[in-house]
């Protein structure tokens, strides 16, 4: 064993990095020092935190290579500009986002190891899910935190609705309204709804109205454990089966095929593990007992809510893909 292995060991071991990390994202360190606050007082005064411990900060978040420093003092760089990055910063590093729940759940991962459930309601003594709907606030954060995702694998959707017959489209689990919009800007002739928890439902209409097609779609508040609204050509589930063990991602199907009716289409988009999914199923496993699947673990639960494949594309450079389902019986 080299001094090389034991650095190493002890870096990949230590979540002080992360977290001084998501700190100074939180506390507006980085922006102090891209703003030219180049010492730990100037930096303490721009973000009101204390300055012999926000100097330890900035002095590891260099040492780690977050931060430049010389001569002259702490100075942004490469490695920083990702972190000032809107898109990441806002919805990935910050603390008091559910990023951040996220992030606070991974301390319950011995208990998902060990069982298999979710390690997040040992931490948090609560689902995900009412954790992230007990306030406007996070559940806007993890909209924003969804809707960041969507662009990976939306062009690659709506090229493949493009193809299809269905006018009416129901985004089950939808989030925030955001591949409702682009859908329904898309084809001036559709028309959806973006069926979630109410305070996503509304965070759907919201969107859709600003996005100048409230009047071809909506937000409609339901549970898609209980029952799905009938009367629309194609059910998506885009990253929701993910979230729920089998048993729970059946009854999910099953009430989006008895909405849709015989014939009706069901499109699944999800991650397919064979692309390589380990950490991501990881995090399902952790907050909601559930995995990433492979394309066969799909088409099984498809079998069991009464749903055959009819076709099949790849999104996000392959990294996702687009399972069409019809309602065989
Ligand atoms: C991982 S997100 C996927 C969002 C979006 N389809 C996408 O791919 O970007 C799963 C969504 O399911 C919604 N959800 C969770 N439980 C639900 C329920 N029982 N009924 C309806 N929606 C639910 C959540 O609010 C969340 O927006």
């Amino acid at each position: 064993m080299t001094d090389d292995s034991l650095e190493t060991a002890i870096r990949l071991s230590d979540p002080l990095t992360p977290m001084a990390i998501r700190v100074a994202a939180s506390l507006g360190v980085f922006e102090a020092v891209a703003a030219g606050n180049r010492d730990a007082a100037s930096v303490a005064a721009a973000t009101g935190t204390d300055t012999a411990v926000v100097g330890d900060l900035l002095t590891h978040l260099a040492g780690v290579g977050a931060l430049d420093h010389d001569d002259a003092g702490f100075a942004v760089n490469d490695v920083t500009a990702h972190f000032l990055d809107d898109g990441l910063l806002k919805v990935h590093l910050g603390l008091d986002t559910a990023s951040g729940l996220i992030a606070h759940g991974w301390w319950g991962l011995a208990d998902t190891v060990r069982s298999g459930g979710p390690g997040f309601d040992v931490v948090a003594g609560r689902s995900f899910w009412d954790e992230v709907n007990a306030t406007r606030e996070m559940s806007a954060s993890f909209d924003d935190y969804i809707a960041h995702g969507v662009q990976f694998w939306a062009p690659d959707l709506i090229a493949y609705a493009a193809a299809s017959p269905a006018r009416s489209w129901a985004d089950v689990g939808g989030g925030n309204g955001t591949l409702l919009a682009q859908l329904l800007e898309a084809d001036p002739q559709r028309t959806g709804v973006v069926v979630e928890l109410p305070r996503s439902a509304e965070a759907a209409t919201a969107f859709l109205d600003a996005n100048g097609v409230g009047d071809r779609g909506v937000g409609l508040a339901g549970d898609f454990l209980t029952e799905v609204p009938a009367g629309y050509d194609a059910y998506l589930l885009a990253q929701v089966l993910h979230d729920w063990p089998d048993d729970d991602a059946v009854t999910i199907l099953h009430n989006c095929a008895a909405a849709a009716g015989t014939g009706g289409h069901v499109l699944v988009v999800e991650r397919l593990a064979e692309s390589g999914q380990a950490g991501m199923s990881l995090m399902m496993a952790n907050l909601f007992g559930a995995t990433e699947r492979r394309v066969d673990d799909y088409l099984a639960l498809a079998d069991r809510a009464g749903l055959a494949l009819t076709a099949q594309a790849p999104a996000a450079d392959g990294e996702m893909g687009i399972l069409d389902f019809v309602v065989a019986h």
